[in-house]
């Protein structure tokens, strides 16, 4: 059978984008992660007036995912504005390693919900430390 087209996954990412706090940076993410039971979280990008304190969107996909007993990510759609790409910044790639497998699928799509590139965890983090190494 066909692998399940992932577009309810970014059409998730699209409608969290639209609900983006960010009057600071005015670059608005919406993020959506499929987890091990198929299950979608999203999560948009909460800015905060004391500016380090912002989250990114893929952050709050992950803490849905997580609170809804979801443990693994095989999915994920991330959405942003603008020429550049919305690829995940540093942090949610060591985020997302956490939960995802190298192989892991990040879709990188315009606020249309237009794939723009798809990236894997491992091309985004290579060589990446992860639970496995901390094992002794
Ligand atoms: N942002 C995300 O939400 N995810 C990323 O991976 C890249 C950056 C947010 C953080 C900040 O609110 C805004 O985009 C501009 O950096």
């Amino acid at each position: 059978m066909a692998k399940k087209p992932q577009g309810d996954l970014i059409e998730a990412a699209v409608a969290a984008f639209h609900k983006a706090y960010a009057p600071y940076s005015r670059f608005q993410v919406g993020a959506a992660v499929r987890d091990e039971q198929g299950r979608i979280h999203a999560g948009c990008n909460v800015e905060n007036a004391a500016y380090p304190v912002g989250a990114c969107a893929e952050a709050g996909a992950l803490s849905a995912m997580v609170l809804a007993g979801g443990r693994r990510a095989v999915e994920v759609a991330v959405v942003g504005a603008g020429s550049g790409l919305c690829t995940p910044c540093g942090g949610c790639r060591q985020r997302l390693r956490e939960f995802g497998a190298p192989d892991l699928p990040i879709h990188v799509c315009d606020d249309t919900g237009k794939l723009r590139r798809l990236f894997t965890l491992d091309e985004l983090l290579p060589a990446s430390f992860g639970p496995e190494n901390l094992l002794k």
